[in-house]
């Protein structure tokens, strides 16, 4: 299982992934203007064009170094260059490997928040991941009851006010991992699943209307890549072998 220690070092010289592998990148966001173009380079056509999209500048940078940084991490697996990796798109729009680049049968999901994204690499396994960065005060807005299972409602309100806070970034991001990991999006009711939350216990699938199997189908599993960040993933099946990395560039001041 995850544990919160384990460190996130620069770059490995490794791209073997075993079938219980999962590798979790961690990068910045926040690049200089030169490597922020180089990235932009590798993209495909419907890639600049949404990033030209964006109203704001900022986060016509960050999707551009997201999709740059996803190209030059799957390139590093499929030893092929990143401008040569063609994506396709479920129907609720998770992105995966088009069938002339699909190589090898590598799964992939990213998050990004404020700044940082979170690349999760798997072989052969469904996997979803989530980042979230946590903001103090949210337990004062009515989230909860708005996105959680009554299951996961009345958990969070069993729990001490010093616990709140943790339990619900825990709960949210196991949830958005979950739904991530299946690709359907929002098309998942919130409140057809629950998510083990109290601050301790082991992140779980308790329960989920698709069906007696799916809590058995998935593992999740908490990440911890920083102070004021709260992430989640989820990968199907068990036994699961988790590495974190940071991607080695630095980030500007
Ligand atoms: C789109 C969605 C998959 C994630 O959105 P998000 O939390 O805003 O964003 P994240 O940064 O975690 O993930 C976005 C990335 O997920 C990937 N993605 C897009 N659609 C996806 C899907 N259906 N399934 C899995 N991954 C998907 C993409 O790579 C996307 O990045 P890109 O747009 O730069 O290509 C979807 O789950 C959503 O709209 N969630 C709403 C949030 C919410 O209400 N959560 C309540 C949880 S309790």
């Amino acid at each position: 299982m995850m544990s919160h220690l384990i460190p996130w070092p620069f770059e490995p010289n490794t791209s073997i992934l075993g079938s219980n592998d999962v590798h979790v990148w961690c990068a910045s966001l926040d690049l200089k203007p030169s490597q922020l173009e180089s990235l932009y380079e590798t993209l495909a056509e419907d890639e600049r064009a949404r990033a030209r999209r964006y109203h704001a500048q900022k986060d016509r940078d960050h999707f551009i170094v997201a999709r740059g940084r996803l190209r030059e991490i799957l390139s590093r697996y499929l030893k092929i260059s990143a401008n040569k990796i063609h994506f396709c798109y479920g129907a609720y729009g998770k992105p995966a490997l088009a069938s002339s680049t699909d190589r090898q049968p590598l799964h992939f999901n990213i998050s990004h928040s404020h700044g940082m994204a979170l690349y999760a690499i798997s072989l052969d396994r469904e996997v979803g991941i989530d980042l979230e960065r946590v903001r103090p005060g949210v337990m004062k807005e009515n989230i909860a009851q708005l996105f959680f299972s009554p299951y996961e409602v009345e958990k969070l309100r069993s729990l001490p006010d010093d616990l709140q806070q943790k339990a619900f970034f825990n709960c949210w991001s196991r949830k958005e991992a979950y739904i991530k990991a299946r690709g359907e999006g929002l098309h998942i009711k919130l409140d057809s699943f629950d998510v083990s939350l109290c601050p301790g216990e082991p992140p779980t699938l308790l329960r989920s209307s698709a069906g007696p199997d799916e809590s058995s189908r998935w593992s999740l599993y908490d990440l911890n890549p920083g102070k004021d960040y709260a992430a989640a993933i989820a990968v199907e099946g068990h036994d699961i072998r988790i590495k974190c990395w940071q991607w080695g560039e630095t980030p500007t001041g």
